[in-house]
């Protein structure tokens, strides 16, 4: 079954993604509300979380490292810890992302990957004992490698937490379930800057809709805000 998928993300009430660029504000700090983000991170429970291919490159910074050649590995999937706590996905099409082991924050890592990865990044991969999944179509078909993670890791809920390129083709494609939002007292204000959902030019209008599930206070001026998403009634 298809894991539940929860869109986690810490914002201003302006949409912006970039907490660095934002006003301070008298009831808390950055730090402060980036210990709310992670506390809910934590109570969410969740078997894992995933981020888009350019968030990734920002954790793991490790270069390419193929092993030599001839290279025997295995398609569609190779699952190096099916048993594993937790896991941390990366969304990385063109085969970009590169690791220097097997887990992120303790989470065995797993990468979802483009029809067309080589066999030298699979064989790079397998050897630094990370699990993947490539695409059986052409254009990656996020729902059914969700899937496959929900049956084969006994995943049932995954925490996306941005940025805004997958969270934004995520929502676009039917497979967010639920916003969960910490909106600090901050705003950024520049033109044309990066919001935390974004579907370029064609937007989200007529994709999905949002129901409001709770807000809650949750100290240092932030606010919890849940949303179900659910498909656009006809
Ligand atoms: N405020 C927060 O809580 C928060 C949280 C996380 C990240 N961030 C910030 O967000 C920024 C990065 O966001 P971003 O929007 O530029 O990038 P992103 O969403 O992290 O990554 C986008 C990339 O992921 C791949 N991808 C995503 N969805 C895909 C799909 N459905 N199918 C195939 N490939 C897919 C593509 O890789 P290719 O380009 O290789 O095709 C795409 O360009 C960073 O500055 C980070 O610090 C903020």
């Amino acid at each position: 079954m298809r894991p539940r998928v929860i869109c986690l993300m810490m914002t201003s009430p302006d949409g912006s993604l970039h907490p660095s660029r934002w006003t301070k504000s008298p009831d808390g700090s950055r730090a402060d509300w980036s210990a709310l983000y992670e506390q809910l991170h934590k109570s969410h429970n969740g078997k894992a979380w995933m981020v888009g291919r350019v968030t990734m490159a920002e954790i793991s910074k490790a270069e390419a490292h193929p092993p030599s050649g001839p290279f025997d590995v295995r398609r569609p999937h190779h699952f190096a810890k099916p048993d594993a706590a937790s896991f941390a996905i990366a969304l990385d099409p063109s085969a970009k992302l590169h690791f220097s082991g097997d887990a992120l924050y303790g989470d065995h890592v797993v990468v979802l990957l483009g029809s067309d990865v080589p066999d030298s990044h699979l064989a790079e991969l397998a050897a630094d004992g990370v699990s993947y999944v490539v695409s059986q179509t052409s254009e990656m078909d996020t729902g059914a490698m969700l899937d496959l993670l929900g049956r084969e890791l006994s995943i049932d809920t995954i925490l996306l937490e941005g940025g805004a390129n997958v969270n934004g083709r995520l929502m676009a494609a039917g497979l967010v379930d639920e916003l969960s939002f910490v909106v600090a007292p901050a705003l950024e204000g520049k033109r044309d800057s990066d919001r935390i959902i974004e579907f370029g030019d064609e937007g989200l209008a007529g994709k999905a809709e949002l129901s409001l599930i709770s807000c809650d206070p949750l100290g240092h001026g932030a606010v919890h805000l849940r949303y179900a998403v659910q498909k656009p009634s006809e």
